[in-house]
């Protein structure tokens, strides 16, 4: 679809017949992504059962140095997946999720056998030498999330009279062989549950049960939802990184296991009842309180919002090896600890990293890009007393990195102001309404084009959240609708990955490394490339032009682009189309004219600071970046030219009218 509209010029009578069409292209694109809000549904205090392996002394005096060992156990439910879900699941998203873990964290080695408490028919249960026995009768079916937990897994059902006297071994109960050379049993299963049918619920996990002599959980499960697991190459990262924050929930990052945390010398963090032997119960969220030593509340008085300053609370994680690195990470000497996330609903809230301050984080509470297990988490584990961590398996995360502490602990307004008024960049926030035309950027880290995610909303934003004094383009009194699109950011907008749609279906996505996301030739006006050697770098200010002998394109969204990239001979190149363009210095507009797919594509690409994009390839070979310096006149580089008879299209005079089309791309 398209109208068609005429375009009059002052050369109306000059020239004869020579028609140029100038369309306008303007392409559909998703709202960026940020919607799946993962709800980690903790298990309540009587739903996980304790199981005796070794005593306390014994497993204190082992230290954490042995690689975690993980045993799957399918559920029918997972055999039953068509073959290619089956395929992905079996031999790629859970191997690589499972291997992830057992390479990053170690574990004191369980060296006994591993066999799990049955259920209690009544909530009641009984420990006795640190055995759980249940009072009256244990239930038919022990399970584990969805799953039933089979047989030879099970410890012989222990039962104790009402009084907690003759304790013995259910009659025609027998123990199972139990699981040996493991310390953590996984039980997966692929059930189109109720939590399933949450808008964009891919999967969910959490542990049911734990050892007695540290508390460490030992099995837990994980629900992987049939309906929402995609084999398109595109969603496999994401299905991965779920699948690996989900293992988290299981391992240790969970509302029911904070109480139990433990320093490196197994001494609990929170007190315990001296009768149980467990932390206290909190009644109204049915699972232990931790103490101040493991989560703190933190008040900030002045909290910078378009309204002026208001008070809020932060709920920061304050162990010892998460407060060193966040420390670190933000360069903030004093910051108390890592902030923990204060939206959402009870499964979203404390069992994730902050998404204003820790964004892609992968155990943040949503999905938005490129997902990164940060040495922070890796901290988080270290200090459960748990597990000790490889941080060399932790991804290099850059969103907010040495920051410092006005970016760790002030609001984004306050940030957003200061930056502003010192004419410095506000990255990695944004204040560009997503509008027509569609200007995109390129994600700090530049492995991506992206957007602003600043969006109008459909009501006012809570006043905590209004973040804006005045927006560009937005009417005077307005800004109170206006916010990310990310509500769990605290609405805070920042540059993001998108995705491009034609009819409500995904066509590609922004990512520069992943091939599957190059345009089409005919629709890719800007000669861009992607491929896992390519890089985001921005236009100019210009529309990218096609141009043929009769026709002149304009696209209508542009600012940035993926290609190729070399570092050599002390400067930066950047490949478009089959040339090689050097950069001479920072800001250069490089001209591009390249013929290619039979159009003349014109438009600009700017550079990057040499040091940004070549420092450490050239550090490795003992180079470096050359001092910035006049760029060589344009006719040095390479210029195609359109090749017309009669009339020539660089010749405006020629035109005797124009016809400009707006037209609808489906990318
Ligand atoms: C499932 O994965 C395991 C381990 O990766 C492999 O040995 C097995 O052959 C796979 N099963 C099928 C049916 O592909
Ligand atoms: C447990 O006992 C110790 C000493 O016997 C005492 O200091 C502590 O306060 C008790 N704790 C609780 C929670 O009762
Ligand atoms: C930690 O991981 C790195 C990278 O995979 C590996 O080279 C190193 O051997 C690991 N360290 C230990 C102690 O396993
Ligand atoms: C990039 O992809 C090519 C082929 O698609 C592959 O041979 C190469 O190893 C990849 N390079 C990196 C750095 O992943
Ligand atoms: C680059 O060169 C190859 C081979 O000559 C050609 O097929 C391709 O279309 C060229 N690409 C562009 C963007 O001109």
């Amino acid at each position: 679809m398209f109208s068609l509209r005429t375009m009059e010029t002052k050369s109306r009578w000059k020239l004869q017949l020579c028609v140029v069409i100038i369309s306008l292209i303007n392409c559909n694109l998703d709202s960026v992504q940020g919607t799946k809000i993962c709800n980690h549904v903790y298990p309540k205090h009587d739903e996980v059962m304790h199981t005796h392996i070794e005593s306390f002394h014994t497993m204190k005096k082992r230290s954490a140095d042995q690689p975690l060992r993980i045993l799957l156990y399918y559920d029918n439910s997972v055999y039953r997946l068509d073959e290619e879900r089956f395929r992905l699941i079996n031999n790629t998203i859970l191997p690589e999720a499972v291997q992830f873990w057992e390479k990053a964290l170690f574990v004191r080695r369980v060296e006994n056998v591993i066999r799990l408490t049955r259920k209690c028919q009544d909530t009641q249960i009984f420990v006795k030498d640190g055995v759980t026995h249940c009072i009256g009768q244990c239930k038919e079916k022990t399970t584990c999330g969805e799953v039933e937990v089979p047989e030879e897994h099970l410890d012989a059902c222990r039962i104790c009279n009402f009084a907690g006297k003759d304790c013995h071994v259910a009659e025609g109960s027998q123990q199972g062989t139990g699981v040996k050379d493991i310390d953590f049993v996984f039980y997966i299963s692929a059930m189109q549950t109720e939590r399933c049918n949450k808008p964009l619920t891919v999967a969910y996990a959490a542990h049911c049960q734990q050892e007695t002599a540290l508390d460490r959980p030992i099995a837990g499960h994980a629900n992987l939802c049939p309906d929402s697991i995609s084999t398109k190459r595109q969603d496999l990262e994401i299905l991965l990184s779920t699948v690996k924050h989900e293992i988290l929930h299981a391992l240790g990052f969970s509302m029911s296991l904070f109480a139990f945390y433990r320093d490196s010398n197994g001494v609990p963090y929170t007190d315990r009842n001296n009768d149980t032997g467990k932390p206290v119960l909190n009644e109204r969220l049915q699972t232990y309180q931790w103490s101040d030593k493991v989560i703190k509340t933190f008040e900030r008085r002045n909290w910078l919002v378009r309204a002026g300053v208001v008070p809020r609370s932060v709920d920061m994680m304050v162990t010892p090896n998460v407060v060193r690195e966040v420390r670190e990470y933000f360069d903030c000497p004093d910051l108390e600890g890592a902030e923990l996330e204060d939206q959402g609903e009870d499964g979203t809230v404390l069992t994730h990293w902050e998404k204003r301050v820790f964004e892609n984080e992968a155990m943040t509470g949503t999905h938005t890009q490129n997902p990164i297990i940060s040495r922070i988490t890796l901290a988080l584990m270290e200090d459960t007393g748990w597990y000790t961590a490889n941080y060399s398996q932790a991804g290099e995360m850059t969103w907010g990195r040495g920051l410092g502490c006005d970016f760790a602990v002030k609001s984004c307004k306050e940030w957003i102001s200061m930056k502003a008024d010192r004419g410095m960049s506000i990255h990695p926030f944004c204040n560009k309404v997503k509008r027509d035309p569609l200007q995109t950027e390129c994600t700090d880290d530049r492995t991506s084009v992206a957007l602003c995610n600043l969006v109008r909303h459909e009501q006012v934003l809570p006043k905590i959240y209004q973040n804006f004094d005045q927006i560009k383009y937005v009417e005077a009194g307005e800004e109170g609708y206006y916010g990310g699109s990310v509500s769990l950011a605290d609405y805070c907008p920042y540059i993001q990955e998108f995705t491009w749609k034609a009819k409500n279906v995904i066509v590609r996505g922004s990512h520069c490394q992943f091939a599957e996301n190059n345009p089409k030739p005919e629709k890719n006006f800007a000669l861009e490339k992607y491929s896992n050697q390519s890089l985001c770098f921005e236009h100019s200010d210009h529309m990218w032009e096609e141009r043929s002998c009769k026709q002149m394109r304009q696209w209508q969204h542009w600012g940035s682009g993926c290609y190729g990239y070399r570092c050599e001979n002390g400067r930066l190149h950047i490949l478009v189309g089959n040339y090689t363009y050097t950069c001479y210095h920072a800001n250069q507009e490089i001209y591009i004219r390249i013929i290619s797919n039979e159009w003349l594509h014109k438009g600009a690409i700017v550079c990057p600071p040499c040091r940004e994009i070549c420092a450490s390839q050239f550090a490795a070979r003992g180079e470096s970046c050359k001092v910035g310096d006049e760029p060589p006149p344009a006719n040095f580089y390479p210029r195609d030219e359109l090749q017309c008879s009669a009339c020539t299209v660089r010749n405006h005079l020629f035109v005797l009218f124009s016809l400009l089309l707006m037209i609808r791309c489906t990318s």
